[in-house]
């Protein structure tokens, strides 16, 4: 019989834990804890993610400055953002909504937040220290994805874990933060041969790559624990992953739904990396 990852429970656990930690970094320092997130344009899934980001800092206690900027904002005018935002001792995180319109260049962009204000764990720095298995500031989504294994008390040293997706947001962190715990990591993409032969061998089997139910019931392991990232519409219009999760769920141990499984441990991480930057900035 399988367990659900309860992800909307695990997240409000730990924001409870999140805002008690804000309220002692206030007594202690005599300031807030600030977030700048920063929307570029009128993307109107941006546009949710970012108000529930703001609405996540105000659950916690964090102070979010949000800039909705315009499309037709040139480079320039974007990157002047950025470094006032740099340089402003208010903020200890900043967040770029991505995507960035397609005249901006993003790299650029990212490349002026210094890792001690990469909330997003997206720099070279953080990833550097990612793989050298230093501490660092980790990409939201897959240090959520880790710590739903460990509330869960689900073992992944020597466990064969495979990364379906490689995304520099989510697949390689994900792979990079199983191999820091000692799984055997497999990382399969769209250019892999036998993506069904490889998933049959996880024990642990992350998806993201963003197709609906792409991920079906003979793809995986009788007992396996299926993590699923994606976030998708299915024909209906309704809310889906990127795994099969009716029928996939009665062959696995531990399975995450959604809605309410990776999704709002993804915001919860974003909280936790804000206060991160703040106490590394004291
Ligand atoms: N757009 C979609 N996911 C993310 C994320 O994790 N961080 C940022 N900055 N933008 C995103």
């Amino acid at each position: 019989m399988y367990k659900i990852i309860d992800g909307k429970a695990l997240a409000a656990d730990m924001r409870a834990d999140i805002k008690h930690s804000v309220e002692l970094y206030r007594n202690e320092y005599g300031r807030d804890v600030g977030l700048a997130v920063v929307m570029v344009g009128e993307n109107s899934a941006s546009a949710i993610y970012v108000r529930n980001k703001i609405k996540a800092c105000e659950e916690v206690g964090i102070k979010s400055f949000a800039y909705y900027l315009p499309q037709d904002i040139s480079q320039e005018q974007l990157k002047e953002h950025i470094k006032a935002l740099v340089t402003d001792d208010k903020i200890d995180g900043i967040l770029v909504q991505l995507p960035l319109p397609d005249h901006i260049c993003a790299d650029e962009i990212l490349r002026l937040i210094p890792a001690e204000k990469d909330v997003d764990g997206f720099c070279e720095e953080n990833i550097g220290k990612l793989c050298l298995g230093e501490k660092s500031i980790v990409s939201c989504t897959p240090n959520g994805v880790m710590k739903m294994l460990e509330r869960y008390n689900i073992p992944v040293a020597g466990k064969r874990a495979v990364v379906v997706g490689r995304s520099a947001i989510v697949g390689k962190p994900m792979a990079m933060l199983l191999l820091n715990a000692d799984a055997t990591v497999t990382v399969c993409h769209s250019k892999t041969v036998n993506l069904k032969e490889e998933c049959l061998n996880a024990d642990i089997l992350v998806v993201a790559v963003g197709r609906a139910k792409k991920i079906t019931a003979d793809m995986v392991k009788e007992g396996a624990v299926v993590i699923d990232i994606g976030m998708n519409r299915d024909k209906n219009g309704k809310l889906c992953g990127d795994v099969d999760y009716e029928k996939v769920k009665e062959k696995c141990s531990y399975i995450t739904p959604v809605p309410g499984g990776v999704g709002p441990m993804t915001i919860t991480m974003l909280m936790h990396n804000a206060l991160q930057t703040a106490v590394m900035r004291r």
